[in-house]
């Protein structure tokens, strides 16, 4: 059997993604009711972070704790990745000592290199290209405040960024209608949105894609990695802010999701986080108990016997 790992939401199935959702809300539970569940002593988990985090950091490496595991944070500045060791021999070398990896780095390409040299799973911790564990986080999050998100109306407001991506394959996989609203030469690649269209389309405005949504999602305009684009972007986005006034435009019950760190005052008002709707803290600490459940499928998966 070939090993599994989480490089788009692509890699599982609907009946896995939806199944990891589920043992996500009976982790959480756990968690919230000090039940110690420690499957995993032992096991290592490696973090390659060659971008900055808070929620991915600190999810993971609790995560793996709470199963009674470990995890070790792996850096470019002090390891050989940042010296130039190729990506294939640290992959051959790391995995050989560790039981799961997850990567947060630049090009998608890296993540797939190193899962071709893996031995063992690699789950993908946010590329340029994509975010597939925040969106585990945010299906759960919508399923614990709404039901099913299946025929649902999804509103991407901002940057045709990673996490733009990823909820293009999330309105694929779970079967919801994704609108996005994106300023001209910032869309999501057309090559990529074309084998979407069944699920994703482009609309004109903020206020286009607003109208009857669910869910309204944003990000911040510049990604890590486009610093130097700050100010450019602050001109071009002026008018794809998400504030009440657009969330007035949506269904009454729609909620607002961001993967944060967030903008205030740019690709949200000021006020945004406080909206009555808005679920970005539960949506935060659902990234614990989705990775959770995400690496708890990895590691059993890939245990199976051939
Ligand atoms: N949403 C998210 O991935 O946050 P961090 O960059 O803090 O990990
Ligand atoms: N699009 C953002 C997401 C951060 C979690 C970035 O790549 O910086």
């Amino acid at each position: 059997m070939a090993l599994r790992h989480f490089l788009t939401l692509r890699d599982l199935s609907t009946a896995e993604l939806n199944r990891v959702i589920a043992r996500a809300q009976e982790l959480k539970k756990l968690q919230h009711e000090n039940k110690l569940y420690q499957p995993f002593t032992g096991k290592v988990l490696g973090m390659i972070f060659e971008k900055s985090s808070t929620r991915t950091r600190v999810s993971f490496e609790a995560g793996m704790s709470q199963f009674g595991g470990s995890a070790i944070f792996l850096s470019p500045r002090d390891t050989q990745l940042g010296r130039g060791e190729p990506i294939e021999d640290s992959a051959r070398v790391i995995s050989s000592m560790l039981d799961i990896v997850m990567i947060r780095t630049f090009g998608h390409d890296i993540v797939e290199r190193f899962a071709s040299y893996s031995k063992v799973p690699v789950i993908n911790a946010l590329t340029d290209d994509h975010h597939p564990c925040q969106l585990l986080a945010d299906v759960q999050t919508f399923v614990e405040h709404r039901g099913s998100i299946e025929g649902k109306t999804v509103a991407w407001i901002g940057d045709g960024n990673n996490m733009c991506n990823s909820y293009i394959e999330a309105a694929h996989m779970w079967g919801f209608k994704l609108k996005i609203a994106a300023p001209k030469g910032y869309e999501p690649k057309p090559e990529f949105l074309s084998e979407f269209a069944h699920c994703a389309e482009l609309v004109e405005s903020a206020e286009d894609a607003a109208v009857n949504a669910d869910l309204i999602v944003t990000d911040v305009w510049a990604s890590m990695g486009q610093e130097e684009e700050q100010k450019i972007r602050e001109a071009a986005f002026a008018d794809y802010q998400v504030n009440e006034r657009l969330m007035s435009l949506a269904h009454p019950d729609c909620l607002f999701m961001h993967c944060l760190p967030a903008h205030r005052g740019e690709e949200i008002s000021e006020t945004m986080l406080d909206h009555l709707n808005a679920v970005v803290w539960d949506e935060a600490e659902n990234r614990l108990h989705a990775q959770k459940a995400l690496m708890e499928f990895l590691i059993l998966e890939n245990l199976k016997p051939n």
